[in-house]
């Protein structure tokens, strides 16, 4: 008998003793069409991991194999054949969507799944064009998701994929990727309910939205208790004030249910603002978000707190808007309309500036103020932004054009540029002197 023969002989009696002890051993044993995987796949350097994984999970306890989730229509582009079976590797929102209907539509109408149509932004002509496209793959995409190529014989594009990007598209024409926050091939919740799922992409100088919290109260909260068990991640249900109450993740006040709302995979339902373009806006039905999100704080909060906190986030986003991004957006605008700056961005000193300071810093003053962050909205936030633009943005605009920023200095915000008041100097004099003796 030769090697070879041999070999599948023994493959084929451990698959017989597996089976024996897949049928014997488990109560709600996988369907069959994937028994013949999970053989094979047990086998060292075959994904032993990935198998040990799925039996982990809850697919396994109800009985949902590898071959419910990666099997392919005849439709399906990146189909392949694999051992008698017609399979794909990427499983999508569509596959998914078999058995958690609701889960898909929702995060198909959320930002989510558009985050892979960033083409026309000033960020994808940064990451494509300034930098370069091998950047934007590993740097850009791998957040917002590729636009997934499959070439003729069903092989996945070495560009596009590997790629969990949140808003990928998919070649079923399906948007997003499920496993962005549940990893595979355990999917458990207890994971995505912890800030470190949304923290891969929601972090960094533009968005440091798991820095923000960490930083926060809540944060220093979740992290002290989080071992203890009082969170009760693993419950199937989880509702705030009632399975949990030591502290808000970022999925509580962002999708998770309360007594009075359900779970929600659109994780833009709550918020009214939208704090990423040079000047915030108001989002449309933005009271009914603010009261979606209130309701939330209310399971832990006295609704003084409540009401009183909106209250001073909402004047740092205005005071953001009125004293910098306003004044800012109508200086660059009026270049580009007067032909002062070229049509290019980024090829001028002072659109970068602009940009660091829309886009960076004044992000950071108000990401920090929406979600507790003190130090993310003075230090990293307005400081950076004052500091910016007096004396980068309004002087290198004053280079391009003399007197073109004398409407915005002039204007209430800004008068205290032209002295302070003799009793300011003198506070600042008393408060020194007090302190420190000087
Ligand atoms: C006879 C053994 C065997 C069986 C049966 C088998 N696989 Fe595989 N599978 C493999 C091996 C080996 C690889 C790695 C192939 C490679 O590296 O090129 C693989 C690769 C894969 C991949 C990744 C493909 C890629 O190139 O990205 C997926 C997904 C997969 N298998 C799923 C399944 C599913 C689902 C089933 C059951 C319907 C199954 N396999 C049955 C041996 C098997
Ligand atoms: C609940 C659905 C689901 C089940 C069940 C499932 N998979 Fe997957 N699998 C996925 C998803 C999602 C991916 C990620 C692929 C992507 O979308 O990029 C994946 C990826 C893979 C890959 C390629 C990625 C890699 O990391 O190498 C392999 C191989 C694979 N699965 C094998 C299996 C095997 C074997 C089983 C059964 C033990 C199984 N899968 C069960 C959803 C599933
Ligand atoms: C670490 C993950 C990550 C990387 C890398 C990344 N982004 Fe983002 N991007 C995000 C997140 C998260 C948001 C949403 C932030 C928020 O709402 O606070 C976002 C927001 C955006 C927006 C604003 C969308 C809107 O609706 O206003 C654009 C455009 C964008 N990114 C494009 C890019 C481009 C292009 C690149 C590469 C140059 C890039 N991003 C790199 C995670 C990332
Ligand atoms: C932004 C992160 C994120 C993405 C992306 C995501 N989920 Fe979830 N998912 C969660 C969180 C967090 C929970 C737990 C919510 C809770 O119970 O408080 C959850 C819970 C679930 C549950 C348990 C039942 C329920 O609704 O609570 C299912 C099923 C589920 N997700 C399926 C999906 C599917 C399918 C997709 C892809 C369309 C998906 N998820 C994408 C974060 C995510
Ligand atoms: C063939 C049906 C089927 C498919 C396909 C399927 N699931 Fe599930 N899923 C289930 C069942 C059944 C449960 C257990 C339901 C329960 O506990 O209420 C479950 C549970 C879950 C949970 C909750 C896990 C926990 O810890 O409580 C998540 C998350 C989830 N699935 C995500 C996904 C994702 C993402 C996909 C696609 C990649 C997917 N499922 C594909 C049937 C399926
Ligand atoms: C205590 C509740 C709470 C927690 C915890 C929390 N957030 Fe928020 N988040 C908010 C509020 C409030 C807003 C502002 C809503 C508004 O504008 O009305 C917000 C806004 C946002 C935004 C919108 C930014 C934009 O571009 O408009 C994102 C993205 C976000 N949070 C992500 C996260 C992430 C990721 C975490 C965890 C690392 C987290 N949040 C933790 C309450 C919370
Ligand atoms: C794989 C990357 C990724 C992960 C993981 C991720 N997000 Fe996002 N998120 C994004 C991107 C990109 C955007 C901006 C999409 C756009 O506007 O184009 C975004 C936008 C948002 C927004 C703004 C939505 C709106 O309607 O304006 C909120 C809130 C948010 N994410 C919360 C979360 C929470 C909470 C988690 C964790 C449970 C999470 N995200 C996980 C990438 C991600
Ligand atoms: C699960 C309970 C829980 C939820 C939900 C919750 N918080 Fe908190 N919050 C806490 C805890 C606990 C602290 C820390 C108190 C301490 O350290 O003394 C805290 C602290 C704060 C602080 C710090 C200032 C202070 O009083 O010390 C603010 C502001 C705050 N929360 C606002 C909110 C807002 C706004 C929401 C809703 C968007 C919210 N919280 C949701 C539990 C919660």
């Amino acid at each position: 008998m030769n090697a070879h023969k041999y070999k599948i002989i023994v493959l084929i009696i451990i698959a017989l003793i597996f089976t024996l002890f897949i049928s014997m051993g488990f109560a709600q044993p996988a369907q069959d069409e994937s028994t013949t995987c999970i053989t094979c796949h047990s086998l060292q350097g075959m994904g032993a991991s990935i198998v040990q994984m799925w039996k982990d999970s809850k697919h396994f306890q109800n009985g949902v194999g590898c071959y419910d989730c990666h099997k392919a229509e005849a439709a399906d582009v990146d189909g392949f054949e694999h051992h008698g079976k017609r399979i794909a590797t990427i499983v999508s929102p569509k596959d998914c969507a078999q058995c958690h209907e609701q889960e898909v539509a929702e995060s198909d109408g959320s930002h989510h799944a558009k985050g892979a149509q960033f083409i026309g932004s000033l960020d994808n002509i940064l990451g494509e064009i300034v930098e370069g496209a091998a950047a934007a793959n590993s740097g850009c995409r791998q957040c917002h998701g590729s636009i997934v190529q499959v070439d003729k014989n069903g092989k996945l594009d070495a560009q596009t994929w590997p790629n969990t990007g949140i808003g990928r598209v998919n070649p079923d024409g399906s948007k997003g990727s499920c496993t962005a926050c549940h990893s595979r091939h355990s999917f458990s919740v207890a994971q995505a309910r912890q800030p470190e799922a949304c923290g891969k992409c929601h972090m960094g100088p533009d968005h440091p939205q798991i820095e923000i919290y960490t930083e926060s109260k809540h944060g220093i909260k979740f992290n002290a208790v989080r071992s203890t068990g009082v969170m009760n991640l693993e419950k199937d249900e989880w509702v705030v004030g009632k399975d949990y109450t030591a502290a808000p993740t970022c999925v509580t006040c962002h999708m998770s249910a309360t007594p009075t709302q359900k779970v929600n995979h659109d994780v833009g339902r709550r918020i009214s603002w939208t704090l990423r373009p040079p000047v915030s806006i108001k989002l449309d039905s933005a009271d009914v978000r603010r009261d979606r999100m209130k309701n939330v704080c209310l399971q832990c909060h006295a609704k003084e707190h409540t009401e009183n906190f909106f209250t001073q986030y909402d004047e740092a986003v205005k005071l953001y808007n009125e004293k910098f991004g306003k004044p800012a957006k109508s200086i660059m605008d009026k270049f580009y309309a007067d032909n002062k700056l070229t049509k290019t961005p980024f090829d001028e000193d002072l659109e970068w500036v602009y940009y660091e300071l829309w886009h960076h810093e004044g992000r950071r003053a108000r990401m920090g103020a929406s979600m507790m962050g003190p130090d993310f909205t003075q230090w990293h936030g307005f400081y950076e932004v004052a500091k910016h633009f007096y004396n980068k943005f309004i002087p290198d605009a004053e280079e391009i054009q003399k007197g073109s920023t004398k409407d915005v200095m002039d204007s209430e915000f800004h008068k205290w540029k032209k002295g302070l008041t003799d009793e300011q100097k003198k506070e600042i004099l008393d408060f020194y002197k007090k302190r420190y003796g000087e």
